[in-house]
């Protein structure tokens, strides 16, 4: 049984919610770290340590760190928006979580990049790469994790490519005005899923239990520091295969629309303008481009049976899903 508090970063989040939970399953005593006041109760209430500490802001690290073992990292934007950019979220503030780290001698940081991370790929992944070297470069006792995309209840991608599928040709303007039941019967007369280009790049989601279980390894486990882990999970699927198995999980019958290349960056540029557009550029951009990896490295190193796609999202979507598309997916 471990010991110790072990700091969440980003607790608050899609990973984070269920990360902690894990933790707090295995033993560890969790101290969850959140950048405002909103989720503070909540976690309190789930018995979690609660500091509010955002990572641009070295000295409220170094408070909310204060006293615990380790730490795993999980905050990064998908979406710069004013000060809150790439740069200072994904690069800086992997930096400064690293560097309070060491400083305050934690025993190590566990990183969440991304897979596809790389110093010549879309902006969001170039900045994912850029908080990776600001880790190796610390100088912090550190393992990074590399995951495709994360399958898991609560949110996520999984609910993501639900309402994509629910709301078919509706979902922008069901983003922009909510109101679910009335959408989804709109999209039920019109039951097409536009895709955004050649839906044919492949990707590996991987389901967030087996994430865990090599993190909450890396977490005890000195072989593995200074090491970087890609993990995807055991399927390779193409982004259409991905919307086809989202259509049986929810029982819909949908068809896919395939938008072309031009026509489709004409509509991410115009949707673009919209307060809560479903797709920005650099997304739909990451989208379309294979986002694979071999996984021996991890598979074997944290011996992991990785669960497979239609088993995950079926998991995933548990307990949103109501015959015919989702329950409350505001
Ligand atoms: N989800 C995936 O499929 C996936 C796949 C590959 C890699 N990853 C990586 O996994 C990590 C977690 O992803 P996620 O999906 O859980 O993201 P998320 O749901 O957007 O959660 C991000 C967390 O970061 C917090 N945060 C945002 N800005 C902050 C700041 N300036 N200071 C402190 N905290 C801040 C958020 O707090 P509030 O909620 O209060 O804003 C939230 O707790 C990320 O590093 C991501 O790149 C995720």
């Amino acid at each position: 049984m471990p010991q110790g508090v072990v700091a969440v970063v980003g607790a608050s989040g899609f990973v984070g919610s269920l990360l902690t939970r894990a933790l707090a399953g295995a033993g560890w005593t969790v101290r969850a770290i959140v950048p405002s006041a909103v989720a503070v109760d909540r976690l309190r209430a789930l018995g979690y340590q609660v500091a509010l500490a955002d990572v641009r802001d070295r000295r409220s690290l170094d408070a909310g760190l204060a006293g615990c073992r380790a730490a795993v990292h999980l905050v990064a934007i998908l979406r710069e928006s004013g000060d809150e950019t790439y740069d200072s979220v994904n690069r800086q503030g992997a930096g400064n979580v690293a560097e309070a780290i060491k400083i305050a001698g934690l025993d190590r940081l566990i990183h969440l990049s991304a897979l596809g991370a790389g110093p010549s790929c879309t902006r969001y992944l170039r900045s994912k790469w850029a908080g990776e070297e600001e880790v190796r470069r610390s100088g912090a006792r550190h393992v990074i994790f590399r995951p495709s995309f994360i399958m898991g209840p609560g949110g996520g991608s999984a609910e993501q490519f639900a309402q994509a599928v629910t709301y078919g040709p509706w979902y922008p303007l069901r983003l922009l005005l909510g109101g679910d039941s009335v959408f989804a019967a709109f999209a039920n007369l019109t039951p097409v899923i536009p895709i955004l280009g050649s839906g044919q790049a492949r990707f590996m989601p991987v389901d967030h239990r087996d994430l865990f279980s090599a993190v909450l390894q890396a977490l005890e486990r000195d072989d593995v520091l200074g090491e970087t882990f890609e993990l995807g999970g055991p399927d390779v699927v193409t982004f259409d295969q991905i919307m086809d198995t989202v259509a049986e999980v929810l029982r819909l019958r949908r068809w896919k629309l395939h938008i072309p290349g031009g026509v489709a960056s004409m509509i991410i540029r115009i949707f673009s303008v919209l307060p809560n557009p479903p797709i920005m550029p650099d997304e739909y951009e990451t989208l379309q481009v294979d986002n694979v990896c071999d996984n021996t490295n991890a598979v074997q190193t944290f011996r992991l049976s990785l669960r497979p796609f239609a088993m995950s999202l079926r998991d995933a979507l548990q307990g949103s899903v109501s015959s015919g598309g989702l329950v409350g997916g505001e």
